[in-house]
């Protein structure tokens, strides 16, 4: 190893991204492992423009060697995911220079979904909104209108102002289990029962489109044995949100199952509660987002239904605190979500 050598490989442990030295040609004469796992092991003694494909890569390793200027570039790569990254080049000695790439896929992720957030809230807030301002402005310009037809605006405007009402509750209950979701709870919940009262509690929904449940409890077990551990509220959420699903998105006339069994794959013991409709198949691709803020498949006509898109996600956050696991799968009309709990044993 030449000195030069020596002196990049003593700078690049204070350095935590990857860098390369280039020499006077613009080849790779030294790289730290951050680097080579990057790039490949291949660009060692190879000029590392073949590398980055970027087009003021040559012109910025140029600017380093002969006008000792330090440039940036940004830059992406697709491997199997695109990551965006950016590019620092600066002299290194007399002819020599110095690359670091420093990834921003994270950041750059973290803004957009952040972004993307506050674009998704102001869109649901403003339809209810511009539909109160509309009433408000007839009725105040038809104020001797007949009262059948005020208590018919009314109507309306009460239920949009409940969606606002919902949408602005589920947003703080997102927040609230984001903030606690390094706390794991370890209360006794018994779910069985959560579940009969969530069941009783939706009755009217499920009778109205004339859907009925089917228990299903694994041979070996009974009532009081389904007992895990979390936070009973939260759990309540998860399984309100899923039954009330099955029947908001469900055949009308058609059976919901809700199967417990047990899922002991040491060293874990887990209750698996299954909540299983018969309905339209979802789209891989759909469950994949499923969980994410604001996704609706048929998002129209979920929000015909008063779906606010946040169900899910409320739901992934809370079994996520409950260091437990979430399954969805969706074949030949039948969907099935599937919550895996730690069993108090
Ligand atoms: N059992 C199901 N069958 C078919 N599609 C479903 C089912 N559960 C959820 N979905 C789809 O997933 C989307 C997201 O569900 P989620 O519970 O997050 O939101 P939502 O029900 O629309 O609103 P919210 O639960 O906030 O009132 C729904 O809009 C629907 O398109
Ligand atoms: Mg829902």
């Amino acid at each position: 190893m030449t000195a030069l050598q020596d002196r990049f490989a003593n700078m690049a442990l204070l350095i935590d991204e990857a860098c390369a030295l280039l020499d006077a040609r613009g080849i790779v004469i030294a790289a730290n492992d951050k680097m080579f796992a990057l790039l490949g092991h291949q660009i060692a003694e190879y000029p590392m423009e073949r590398f980055i494909r970027h087009e003021g890569f040559v012109e910025a390793l140029r600017a380093a060697r002969d006008q000792a200027l330090v440039s940036e570039l940004t830059y992406s790569r697709t491997d199997k995911l695109r990551r965006e990254f950016h590019l620092r080049l600066a002299p290194f000695e007399e002819t020599h220079v110095l690359v670091v790439i420093v990834d921003d896929t994270d950041t750059v992720s973290v803004n957009r979904i952040r972004s993307d957030f506050v674009a998704n809230v102001s869109h649901e807030l403003r339809s209810p909104l511009s539909v109160l301002s509309g009433f408000i402005e007839t009725l105040r310009d038809g104020a001797d209108a007949e009262p059948e037809t005020r208590g018919k605006f009314l109507t309306i405007m009460q239920s949009e102002a409940e969606r606002m009402q919902r949408l602005v509750d589920d947003l703080l209950s997102l927040s609230r289990v984001e903030a606690i979701e390094h706390r794991t709870p370890n209360d006794k919940v018994d779910v069985y029962t959560i579940m009969q009262q969530t069941v009783d509690a939706f009755s009217a929904q499920s009778l109205a489109k004339k859907m009925s449940f089917q228990w299903q409890l694994e041979d070996a077990l009974c009532a009081d044995e389904l007992i895990v551990l979390g936070n009973a509220d939260e759990l309540r959420q998860v399984f309100q949100n899923l039954i009330e699903n099955a029947i908001r998105y469900g055949d009308a006339d058609s059976e919901i199952e809700l199967a417990f069994s047990l899922e002991d794959t040491a060293p874990l013991n887990l209750l698996r509660v299954q909540v299983i409709n018969q309905g339209p198949t979802i789209d891989s691709h759909d469950i994949a987002r499923l969980t994410e803020r604001f996704y609706r498949v048929d998002s129209g006509r979920a929000r015909q239904m008063g779906g606010t898109g946040l169900g899910l996600a409320i739901v992934k956050h809370i079994i996520n605190r409950h260091r437990g696991r979430l399954r969805i799968t969706s074949t030949a009309g039948k969907t099935s979500f599937s919550v895996s709990l730690r069993r108090n044993i």
